[in-house]
């Protein structure tokens, strides 16, 4: 099997790896999940939402390859695959359908606060690891929270 050599001591890369995989699927279900929301969402207030969603998207889509980056930079072998992030408990579910505009403003104050407490848990795990990687989760973490801010006050 291939592998990519890790410049990381073994206890310090199994925090990392576990770091960038947790972040990575929270990520890539976000991502998944606003895309579905900014097709269904239905409302006075569409048009913004809708488009404020896509945002999201965009900023967690390349977060994602940041951290998927910098995991085999580290050594380590992102999963990305589709089984894995459903395999994952990550993010709260978005139920099926057309969705209305508060329900939207309220599943993603939601998702978007969770997943930034996970990312702050990730912060400190990362701590004594690697602080290179930690600082690119605080980056992500600062984003997260300015999009969870944007949509808590509309709630
Ligand atoms: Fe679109």
């Amino acid at each position: 099997m291939t592998t990519v050599k890790s410049p990381l001591a073994d206890d310090a890369r199994k925090h990392v790896a576990k770091a960038l995989q947790g972040a990575l699927v929270d990520l890539i279900d976000v991502a998944l999940t606003a895309k579905q929301a900014h097709w269904n969402i239905t409302g006075r207030h569409f048009r913004p939402l809708h488009e404020q969603l896509d945002e999201v998207v965009d900023i967690v889509r390349e977060h994602s390859d940041s951290v998927a980056e910098r995991a085999v930079a580290m050594g380590i072998s992102p999963d990305g695959r589709p089984s894995t992030v459903a395999e994952s408990t990550g993010p709260p579910r978005l139920e099926s359908g057309f969705l209305d505009q508060d329900k939207v403003i309220t599943t993603f104050t939601d998702i978007l606060g969770q997943s930034v407490q996970r990312f702050r848990e990730r912060i400190a795990e990362t701590e004594n690891a690697d602080l290179v990687t930690q600082s690119l989760l605080i980056e992500i973490t600062a984003d997260l929270e300015k999009h969870h801010w944007m949509f808590r006050v509309q709630s």
